[in-house]
């Protein structure tokens, strides 16, 4: 049996504004995870069990851009497997899917490692990387890559988009990434609307917005992006009370993007008024997640804030 496994994410500053080139910031959220299993099988064909979301299917029965199917098909272009092995995949993970968590690129990475390491077809993290983002533009759009990039390493990420290639490839994923120092370990606590909101529709919507009107959506991202510049410095410096506030303004600017929603919005003010240092929505927005930064002995009683104001679950998590 091969297994793999990836974290889900969350980003503290920028989202949104780093589609369009600014700065932002993520960390993985281990607490939650996709697993992968593969084993050869004695049936033929490529048997996909992924009970999460009632799939149980073989390969050549789901739509060519079904975002399972593309990972696998794309892999085997790319690794020339010829014939195709007779597999079981295994798929299961804890991501809520669609709340900006993460949870499709989470599958892609942890398929696209148990797979090329089951078929000896070895990848390093940058490879998996640029093969998530290239996955992440099948079903996404115009992602950014900030999604794939924390959740291939693992680590606190200081992302900004590069640049399109000449040849309209995105460059994402070639190289190192630069991760940012913690100075003071800090308590996030996550909380779950439970009203699930692709992010693609969220970006698709903000697009609009910038076409109609490009002067003033740079001007709006050129603030999400200094706001980012500095929650870094709060970040490296240990300085709690500034990153919240940080934390506060890019919501201001987020809700103006019209990507947040009334039960966001609620558990933003649950949060702050439980005592949070600050709070925002996380992610695509519309649905999914938010976060509140807490001091460790706040978490708690934020947490059931926030669940007294309607969030499905809570996750308090460490950035260190
Ligand atoms: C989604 O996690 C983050 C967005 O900024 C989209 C992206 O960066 O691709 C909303």
């Amino acid at each position: 049996m091969t297994t793999a496994s990836a974290p889900g994410k969350i980003i503290l500053f920028g989202e949104h504004a780093v589609v369009y080139g600014r700065p932002a910031l993520a960390v993985p959220v281990t607490q939650v995870h996709t697993d992968v299993d593969i084993t050869d099988s004695d049936s033929a064909g490529i048997w996909i069990q992924a009970p999460d979301i009632n799939l149980h299917a073989e390969l050549n029965t789901l739509p060519s851009d079904h975002p399972i199917a593309s990972v696998i098909h794309n892999l085997f272009f790319l690794s020339r497997v010829s014939p195709f092995p007779k597999l079981n995949i295994k798929i299961t993970s804890t991501i809520p899917v669609a709340s900006g968590l993460g949870s499709g690129a989470a599958v892609t990475v942890a398929l696209t490692r148990a797979l090329s390491a089951h078929i000896h077809y070895p990848m390093t993290d940058e490879q998996v990387n640029a093969f998530a983002y290239e996955i992440e533009k099948l079903h996404h759009g115009t992602p950014s890559g900030i999604d794939n990039t924390v959740i291939t390493y693992a680590k606190p990420v200081y992302f900004v988009k590069r640049s399109p290639s000449p040849s309209g490839r995105g460059a994402r994923g070639e190289g190192g990434i630069e991760t940012f120092k913690v100075g003071q370990p800090f308590m996030i606590v996550i909380g779950d609307t439970g009203i699930s909101a692709p992010t693609k529709e969220s970006v698709g919507d903000v697009r609009k917005l910038w076409e109609a009107d490009k002067t003033k959506w740079e001007s709006v991202f050129d603030q999400v992006g200094v706001i980012a510049n500095a929650a870094r410095d709060s970040i490296e410096r240990g300085k709690m009370k500034e990153l919240g506030e940080l934390m506060n303004q890019n919501h201001t600017l987020l809700q103006e993007m019209t990507v947040s929603s009334p039960e966001l919005d609620k558990l933003v003010t649950a949060a702050r008024n439980a005592g949070a240092l600050g709070a925002k929505l996380s992610g695509g927005g519309r649905g999914g997640n938010m976060i509140a930064l807490v001091e460790a002995d706040r978490a708690e009683a934020v947490a059931k804030s926030l669940m007294d104001a309607g969030a499905k679950h809570t996750i308090i998590t460490q950035v260190a």
